[in-house]
């Protein structure tokens, strides 16, 4: 599965600091020696994902997920290896060789085969809309108050009312059946012969930030369903990486980013000057898309219909965009109107306005529960009380609670004192609860002795204890002689840890270090999860001493191997005298134990 040399891979992972990547997905901070957040893997309220600066590690304490930066891109990116690695190698600049597997060559060419014909039916669409059978989709777009220059700019086209029309004129310039096909662009039909996806549509070419044409959204221009096609994922195109509009909308000198539902809305918007506005396309706001939002802004305005599906896209963005750290807002538009209806009844300043008053996410969601909780009854009012003092509780900073607290007393008739106490109460709460939990974690972890190791794994205890030797070694490498004396290869249980006793005990009897950071990367997942959740419970004191004890221990286990065997023997034996043999020998082995 590795296409690239060792020490390519190594430096790519030199070449990207797990804190940082981390830190474009979830918010960090600091406790003590490592860093701590909210884990992406699994649903919390109270953080237990960690990351050690200095090992290059991140683990879990909630969902046992951990590995090093490798790992971590692939779960959280759903990459295979190499996908990771390219990844990375991305990320910190940095050119990899090319891939000597002929799979991946073709991949890669595939990649850019698919984006060049993209580009080539982007043109073809283009002149078709420009064309004198494309007059009703001029007039279409006319009469939605769509311009020539926003056109031009979002590379508007037309897909004719033909069967086949781009297929022929993109296989008459030589581009194969195979690449049509897997650009989503035509489709085979009963007889063989392709069809084109999108016909009698106004077409929406999908950029990526660097302008690539990834994929494309076609608009019937009538009431026809379904009103919408997109082109299928590809090996350029994943709806929940891409947002429309984001590759116009990064050059914005605004320091904020709009989302909004569709692509009308963000054609409307640039053409009113918004030029900050972007679109998720249907779904809701996904955390690879928040990732980007985040990295081109400082302010992120949410702005769904207000519908139930709009609402509850509106919570899934806030929670999503909360996690990465980033300070979102809401805009809510009067009446039930998308932007694009607004706008072309009110104007663009009007629209600004809005965007000016754009209410927290805090502010939103209470405003939610006011919705949900009447209070003009007295358990109406209890209801949005707890409800509120629950959202404040989350706020961690105190000005700002404060401050928000003061409004709420204002606006929503509680008084202050109620709604601290309230506050006061949870918050108290909250305090044990983490109490018990870092007193949990701390019994868990292991401080000196083995005896206090306490582990819910099903390996037996003879895996567990080899576990903990190795990660030992691995970090003590001047224990070698002794270790490998008293436990040399060929006792490690066959497997997983049998492999890693050889490359380890190879490495240390050369002379060489033995990075554990570096020999997880090969490692699957679950595996590295594993040595990764061992060597953070391992904080030995005395080394020596653990490495004794885990020795011994590992010893009894044999010795008591051996005694099973032989009661197992001396059960179906006939022979006196190999009795007599067997009966001395398991002699000699609870004497052993004994010492
Ligand atoms: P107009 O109705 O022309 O104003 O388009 P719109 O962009 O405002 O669309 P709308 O608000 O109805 O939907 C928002 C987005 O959801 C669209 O831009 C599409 O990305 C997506 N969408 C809407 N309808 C469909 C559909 O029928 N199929 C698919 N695949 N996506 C759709
Ligand atoms: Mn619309």
């Amino acid at each position: 599965m590795n296409f690239y040399p060792d020490d390519v891979i190594e430096e790519v992972r030199l070449n990207n600091d797990l804190v940082s990547v981390v830190s474009e997905y979830i918010h960090l901070e600091r406790k003590g020696g490592s860093f701590f957040g909210l884990c992406p893997f699994h649903r919390e309220k109270t953080p237990s994902f960690s990351v050690e600066p200095t090992k290059q590690f991140y683990y879990c304490f909630g969902c046992s997920n951990g590995g090093n930066v490798f790992h971590f891109i692939m779960h959280i990116e759903n990459l295979d290896f190499v996908e990771a690695l390219r990844f990375l190698a991305d990320r910190a600049g940095m050119v990899l060789p090319e891939p000597d597997n002929k799979e991946e060559q073709h991949k890669i060419k595939l990649r850019k085969d698919i984006l060049t014909v993209n580009r080539e039916a982007a043109r073809f669409f283009y002149t078709a809309l420009a064309g004198k059978n494309g007059s009703r989709a001029q007039q279409y777009l006319y009469s939605r108050g769509i311009g020539i220059q926003t056109i031009k700019r979002f590379g508007l086209g037309f897909a004719l009312d033909d069967w086949s029309a781009l297929s022929k004129a993109l296989m008459a310039k030589g581009y194969g059946e195979d690449i049509l096909i897997s650009s989503g662009l035509s489709l085979k039909n009963k007889n063989g012969k392709l069809n084109d996806r999108f016909r009698n549509r106004i077409m929406f070419p999908i950029f990526d930030l660097r302008g690539n044409v990834v994929a494309f959204g076609g608009r019937v221009m009538d009431d026809t369903l379904p009103k919408y096609i997109n082109s299928p994922e590809t090996l350029c195109y994943s709806k929940g990486r891409e947002l429309y509009g984001m590759h116009l909308a990064k050059k914005s000198l605004e320091k904020k980013l709009l989302i909004v539902e569709g692509y009308m809305d963000v054609i409307s918007l640039h053409q009113a000057g918004i030029d900050f506005a972007v679109a998720s396309l249907g779904t809701a706001l996904t955390n690879m898309q928040g990732r980007v939002l985040k990295k081109y802004a400082e302010e992120i305005i949410i702005s769904y219909d207000t519908d139930t599906a709009g609402r509850k896209a509106t919570n899934r963005g806030i929670e999503v965009l909360d996690q990465l750290g980033c300070r979102a807002k809401v805009l809510q538009i009067p009446e039930g109107k998308d932007p694009d209806e607004f706008i072309r009844k009110n104007g663009p300043e009007k629209f600004k306005n809005l965007v000016d008053r754009a209410i927290s996410h805090l502010e939103y969601k209470i405003r939610q529960l006011k919705l949900k909780f009447p209070t003009d009854n007295p358990d109406g009012k209890l209801a949005f009380l707890n409800g509120v003092a629950d959202l404040l509780t989350e706020k961690e900073n105190i000005l700002e609670r404060e401050m928000v607290m003061k409004n709420i007393s204002r606006d929503y008739d509680i008084t202050i004192d109620t709604l601290q106490a309230e506050v006061e109460r949870r918050l108290n709460q909250k305090k044990r609860k983490e109490k018990r939990n870092e007193f949990n974690q701390k019994k868990r972890s292991l401080t000196g002795s083995i005896g206090s190791f306490s582990v819910k794994r099903k390996d037996g205890p003879r895996e567990t204890h080899e576990h903990m030797l190795l990660t030992l070694l691995s970090r003590e490498n001047h224990l070698y002689s002794v270790v490998s004396e008293r436990y040399p290869v060929s006792s490690y249980s066959e497997g997983s840890n049998r492999e890693m006793a050889e490359v380890l005990y190879q490495k240390l009897s050369d002379g060489n270090d033995f990075l554990l950071e570096e020999y997880i990367t090969k490692l699957e997942p679950a595996k590295a999860a594993m040595i990764v959740g061992f060597s953070k419970d391992c904080n030995f004191e005395e080394p020596e001493k653990a490495i004794e004890d885990i020795l011994k221990k590992l010893e009894t286990i044999k010795l008591r191997e051996e005694m099973k065997d032989i009661q197992a023997q001396l059960k179906n034996i006939n022979d006196v005298n190999e009795e007599q043999r067997l009966k001395r020998q398991l002699q000699e082995i609870i004497q052993r134990m004994c010492r």
